[in-house]
């Protein structure tokens, strides 16, 4: 396994040896329950910079009270071993060394990039993603960070934020990983039953007959309604299927990169996916 800091003090002291070496730094920000997905943007850090540091924390503030933090998968052990090719650091912290006792400091966004789809689902959501991602870079003082565009909309607030507060960082998105029926890997796939997970790839099917009708010049309102009751039809709760522009997130224009988003729950599991319209 990758050598383990659980402290900041302990991530500084190694980043700092690398930067005193030249060496450019990436940091992958994650919460565990590690699969092909995560792995594949430390390997993206990897070729991008020399040193790569992976954190590991499931970060309490971004979950609301009715969500999964409690059972959120934990698998600490095997995270480890499956960084062991490609990592350099694995930074671990515990919650009291991210929120020690009387800290009270958070980052909020406002406009298009945090407003509507998640946040009108998981309100203060961004609050908490933002405020551990600052905390993070911070403490890392990486060169690059990577976030997977699985959580599209968390990118682009993660990009507006780091712009808003001349972050030092550059940002970069790894293309989303699919199991080969089209489902978007995910930590949470894990608690889908067997019939559940069998009818999953249907939401990345029905997005992709979006994008394909749309572009062929289909009235997007007509398609969005046909596929989202189609959904229904199989199962879905639709939180939302909405296409928006790719760069502010905020309403579509044809002339300009499109991105459709979807997020529906199969049972008690949520998943989100997006595509590029
Ligand atoms: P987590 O869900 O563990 O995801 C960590 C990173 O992996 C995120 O940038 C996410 O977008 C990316 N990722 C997840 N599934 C992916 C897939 N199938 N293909 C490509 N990338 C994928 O997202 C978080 O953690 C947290 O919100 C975090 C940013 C760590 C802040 O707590």
């Amino acid at each position: 396994a990758p050598p383990i800091a659980e402290d900041v003090a302990a991530l500084r002291a190694r980043v700092g040896q690398w930067r005193a070496a030249g060496e450019r730094v990436a940091l992958v920000p994650t919460m565990g329950a590690l699969h092909e997905g995560h792995l594949s943007l430390v390997r993206q850090g990897r070729a991008k910079a020399d040193r790569v540091v992976v954190s590991i924390f499931v970060n309490p503030t971004q979950f609301g009270p009715g969500e999964d933090l409690a059972r959120y998968p934990r698998t600490f052990e095997a995270d480890c071993a499956a960084l062991a090719p490609c990592a350099d650091l694995v930074f671990a912290p515990q919650a009291q060394a991210m929120y020690p006792p009387g800290s009270s400091s958070m980052i909020s966004l406002e406009g298009p990039a945090t407003a509507g789809l998640e946040d009108a689902f998981r309100p203060g959501h961004f609050r908490g993603v933002a405020t551990v991602v600052a905390k993070l870079l911070l403490q890392c003082g990486p060169d690059i960070a990577l976030f997977g565009e699985k959580d599209y909309q968390q990118l682009k607030v993660i990009m507006r934020m780091v712009a808003d507060l001349f972050m030092p960082v550059t940002i970069l998105g790894g293309e989303t990983v699919r199991e080969a029926d089209g489902l978007a890997l995910s930590s949470r796939n894990r608690y889908l039953a067997a019939d559940e997970r069998a009818r999953a790839p249907q939401l990345y099917a029905a997005m992709q007959r979006c994008a394909k009708a749309i572009v062929a010049g289909d009235d997007p309102a007509t398609v969005l309604t046909r596929e989202e009751a189609a959904l229904v039809q199989a199962g879905f709760a639709v939180d939302y299927l909405a296409l928006r522009d790719a760069e502010s997130l905020g309403e579509p224009d044809p002339a300009r990169p499109r991105r459709l988003l979807a997020a529906a729950k199969l049972g008690a599991t949520r998943l989100i996916d997006n595509i590029a319209v």
